[in-house]
């Protein structure tokens, strides 16, 4: 039987790899998608979600809904409003935007739309209708899962386990204290944190460790199918982002942080040195607004609410990503 989940997306050229990772393995079943805002608007982000699962030809097969369009409360102070709808538009010497999600993928316009219908009642319906417990794959801002949890606590009593792609400890990308999806929404990141789920963090000190290289870009090009030239396509767009704007352990890497978050569904050694602590999230407003507070220590004063990784094993997510997409299974 097929493990049921639910994506929470904001796609984004990772959130699409994962997207497609996810629909591609047949241990998992996709109840639907809820595109939130993060990477660009939400508009741009259903849009893209709907350009992918047609890519894949499933639309008929899963569902995309709409879900937050702001942060819970975190824009409605200047001071901290994030204004990641715009990323800060950067250009190479020729005037080319370098982004690391563009705003509209270079796929046909989609021909299907999103539910017509509120994301919260889409949620309740879906996860307590649902005979076995449902895992959310979250990998943008949880503003959907903060509300949702305010909203209708009772969905708590059938999920199985919410994987989110969120937080660094010794890796940040937004500020110099914290990375992306949970900048963008601390308090919903905290609601998720505090509510009693099983929660797997798949944060950037996993997602960098995981990094997928250029050169590895050919063997979905080598396909010959649209899904892995689409993979092939993004993963050569962030590969010049990150080698031009955020440089990591090597040249010609970037990471699909997204992705990982479903490989560890398929395979759950791609995460190394696991703990399982306390996390919270700074919602102060200060110079560490978002950031990820892992306890580290060994004797703690809070009760542990999530298992968080510190790494993972770069050639077995990969060798999974590849052999998912093109259809065939070592591992
Ligand atoms: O910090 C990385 C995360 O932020 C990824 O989910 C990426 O898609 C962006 O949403
Ligand atoms: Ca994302």
């Amino acid at each position: 039987m097929a493990r049921k989940i639910i994506m929470d997306v904001d796609t984004g050229s990772d959130d699409a790899c994962a997207i497609m990772l996810a629909a591609k393995s047949e241990e998992l079943e996709i109840l639907g998608i809820c595109a939130v805002n993060g990477n660009r608007t939400l508009e741009e982000t259903t849009e893209n979600t709907l350009k992918i699962v047609e890519l894949l030809g499933m639309e008929d097969k899963i569902p995309v809904i709409r879900g937050a369009s702001r942060p819970m409360v975190k824009d409605l102070l200047p001071s901290r409003a994030h204004n990641a709808q715009t990323p800060s538009v950067h250009y190479d010497e020729n005037g080319n935007e370098i982004c690391y999600h563009p705003a509209s993928f270079d796929l046909p316009a989609p021909h299907t739309k999103p539910l017509e219908k509120n994301f919260i009642t889409w949620y309740a319906d879906t996860i307590l209708g649902s005979g076995e417990p449902v895992t959310i794959v979250a990998v943008g801002p949880l503003t959907d899962l903060g509300l949702l949890f305010r909203c209708e606590p009772k969905v708590l009593e059938n999920i199985e386990e919410i994987v989110i792609m969120g937080g660094g400890h010794n890796q940040v990308n937004t500020t110099f204290a914290s990375e992306f999806n949970i900048f963008m929404d601390p308090e919903a990141a905290e609601i998720v944190l505090q509510s009693g789920a099983k929660i797997t963090m798949v944060p950037l000190d996993a997602t960098h460790a995981a990094s997928t290289y250029l050169s590895e870009a050919k063997l979905f090009r080598d396909l010959h199918t649209p899904v892995g030239d689409m993979i092939a396509e993004l993963i050569e767009i962030r590969t010049n982002a990150y080698n031009r704007l955020q440089p990591l352990w090597d040249k010609d890497l970037c990471p699909l942080h997204d992705a990982l978050a479903v490989a560890y569904l398929l395979d759950p050694r791609v995460l190394k040195h696991v703990l399982y602590t306390r996390v919270d999230v700074d919602i102060s407003g200060g110079f560490a607004d978002g950031a990820t507070i892992v306890d580290t220590r060994v004797y703690r004063n809070m009760e542990p609410n999530c298992y968080y990784a510190l790494d993972a094993d770069r050639d077995l997510f990969n060798r999974i990503f590849y052999e998912r997409i093109a259809g065939h299974k070592s591992v």
